[in-house]
């Protein structure tokens, strides 16, 4: 592949199922991996970035045997990780880097982390600041900022750390290095990121309480093997209900997605837009819950505000939503969202580029954008920015165009959602 083209439809319909959740199918590698024991994740998600992870844990000489979407994971417990021979690519996956340097922080060898062109651009001392202080020796480019990352561990000791920003890769990585103290380590956090590492750390045994915003973990125990069944991930599943909300009389059943009340701002803001999701079928898998998400396409959606709190129980969806802005009626304003700026690719800007190319008035701000919906896109060739969620984002916005739109660098989606084009030509021929 590199370049995909994306034909404006009348058409969009079908009973899909999106591929595994990304973020808790690394967890589940992570956790599995430190168990004392094998388990057994079901439902794993292959894709580029979750493999990052599998390829990490390997190189510290875990074994994990590959069955698709079956992995079988011979846990090797807190301490049985070795040093590794090879510097660590991580390849796209913030979630592995980080997460791992939480991990690594807490064993007495040394490593070194990198990954591809857009990971080395991604900030690190967020994550190198609170490890720092609980003991580990860490260095990293440009003064401790970016990756490739050096790290020799060991040693630690229980902090109480009170976030700058609400991210869940930030609050797992200092609860992953908590595991290796013998104590207690606080984290807070502005506002509630996404809580899987909360709901499933304990599962295998960890001694973990959430208060609020705040995490309270006490280390020292070992983890339990577990046999995990993933749930379908609300992150895919969000670029076919908004390709169901702007293509006229289209209509989806999006089957088994995760439905984590930290995921599911993107269906709050939708219906806030006027959309009509209805979840059914409502159960829980793993300790997660989820459901069946039906959608049907509206005549009419409306613009919104977008700022604070719900901000990052939506912080991946915001590339699609900007597509749901194009075609609501009124200016949709987003704010409050200048993680945005540190993703796969810097989305504020890339989708402010990538909009306009088709038609659209939008406005930059430094922690958001505003968008003018319009009635009809304009079918142009768009760039991905090597980012997965850039390039399906843009394949919706084709979807409601008046013509052929190109996407180039469209094989980044294989980083969490290989065979979506197939399963958007599914829907729309
Ligand atoms: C993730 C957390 C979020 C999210 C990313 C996955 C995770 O990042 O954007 O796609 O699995 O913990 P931040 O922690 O940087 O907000």
């Amino acid at each position: 592949m590199d370049s995909i083209e994306v034909k404006g439809t009348k058409r969009f319909r079908g009973e899909i199922t999106p591929p595994p959740d990304k973020s808790l199918s690394h967890r589940a590698v992570f956790f599995s991996s430190l168990a004392n024991g094998v388990g057994r994740v079901s439902n794993f998600l292959r894709a580029q970035d979750t493999e990052s992870s599998m390829h990490a844990f390997r190189s510290l000489g875990v074994k994990i045997e590959d069955h698709g979407q079956e992995l079988i994971i011979h846990g090797k417990g807190l301490h049985g990780l070795t040093e590794p021979g090879d510097v660590i690519d991580c390849g796209n996956s913030g979630t592995t880097i980080r997460l791992l340097s939480g991990v690594l922080a807490g064993n007495p060898f040394f490593s070194v982390l990198t990954g591809d062109e857009s990971l080395r651009g991604r900030p690190m001392a967020r994550v190198i600041k609170p490890l720092t202080q609980m003991g580990a020796l860490i260095t990293a480019r440009a003064d401790n900022k970016y990756p490739p990352v050096a790290i020799k561990g060991g040693g630690l000791r229980p902090i109480s750390y009170a976030m700058p920003m609400a991210s869940a890769q930030v609050k797992s990585s200092v609860l992953l290095a908590g595991l290796y103290t013998e104590g207690t380590t606080v984290v807070s956090e502005p506002a509630r990121s996404r809580d899987h590492t909360e709901r499933m750390l304990p599962s295998f045994g960890a001694d973990l309480k959430v208060d609020g915003l705040t995490v309270t973990l006490t280390g020292g125990r070992n983890l339990n093997p577990l046999d995990i069944v993933v749930p379908g991930d609300i992150s895919s599943a969000a670029f076919f209900m908004v390709a169901a909300l702007v293509v006229p009389g289209a209509e989806v059943l999006i089957r088994n997605v995760g439905i984590n009340p930290t995921r599911t701002g993107i269906i709050t803001v939708l219906e806030r837009m006027g959309a009509t999701i209805r979840k059914e079928n409502i159960r829980e898998v793993s300790g997660e819950p989820v459901a069946d998400i039906y959608c049907k396409g509206t005549s009419g959606l409306r613009a919104v505000e977008v700022a604070g709190d719900i901000v990052p129980s939506l912080i991946d969806e915001f590339p699609i939503l900007c597509i749901a802005a194009a075609r609501a009626e009124g200016v949709t304003i987003i704010r409050g969202a200048e993680e945005l700026r540190v993703k796969e690719s810097d989305r504020i800007q890339a989708m402010a580029t990538e909009l306009r190319k088709m038609g659209v008035e939008v406005h930059e701000f430094p922690d958001g954008l505003s968008i003018t919906g319009t009635d009809q896109l304009r079918a142009a060739e768009v760039e991905s920015h090597g980012d997965h969620r850039i390039a399906m984002s843009m394949a919706v916005a084709g979807l409601t165009a008046d013509g052929i739109t190109t996407i180039h660098n469209a094989s980044a989606v294989a980083i969490s959602f290989p065979g979506f084009f197939e399963m958007i030509a599914g829907c729309s021929s």
